[in-house]
């Protein structure tokens, strides 16, 4: 058998392996799993995307005031200026991040989103902002279940060692 043959036979080899890789990498971002995405974020929220804003040309990333519904955890964390319109909205930054895997959203659309207030080298443009930390998660009764088992989970350690 010639090496022509032996292309013909890998080549549609190759690009279903490609394919696989490219599915499960998402390119250039990589998932952890949701217990390492609870800890890294110190705030997690169910909300819904009213407005985008600050789209950045060049980076294609934007930000998005975001009424929430209920905080899964941190709500101490969210306060004074970084609560907009009474009370009841947040600016979130970092959409459109190539690191993070989930990193797109609409106008209307309600999610699960894993932020941390911007650190202070991100100021001013993103002072009192939370920015995304990791993928954004749909609202299903599991995913709910399941972020709060996390959260609750570190909350027993914590008791435990207190
Ligand atoms: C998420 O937060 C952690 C700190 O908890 C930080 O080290 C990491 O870089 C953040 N990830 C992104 C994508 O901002």
């Amino acid at each position: 058998m010639g090496s022509a043959d032996k292309k013909t036979i890998y080549w549609p080899l190759w690009s279903l392996v490609f394919v696989l890789l490219s599915l499960r990498c998402h390119g250039s971002c990589s998932e952890k799993e949701l217990e390492r995405r609870e800890e890294e974020a110190n705030v997690v929220l169910t909300g819904t995307v009213e407005e985008i804003l600050n789209m950045d040309p060049v980076h294609n990333t934007y930000s998005c005031k975001v009424r929430v519904w209920r905080y899964l955890k941190g709500k101490t964390v969210v306060n004074g200026e970084v609560l907009l319109d009474g009370g009841n909205k947040v600016m979130i930054g970092g959409f459109g991040d190539p690191h993070i895997c989930d990193n797109q959203v609409a106008t209307g659309d309600t999610r699960i989103f894993f932020v941390n207030l911007a650190p202070e080298y991100m100021w001013p443009i993103h002072k009192n902002e939370l920015l995304l930390n990791s993928s954004l998660m749909r609202i299903t009764l599991r995913n709910l279940e399941e972020v709060e088992h996390c959260v609750e989970g570190k909350e027993k350690d914590f008791h435990d060692s207190a």
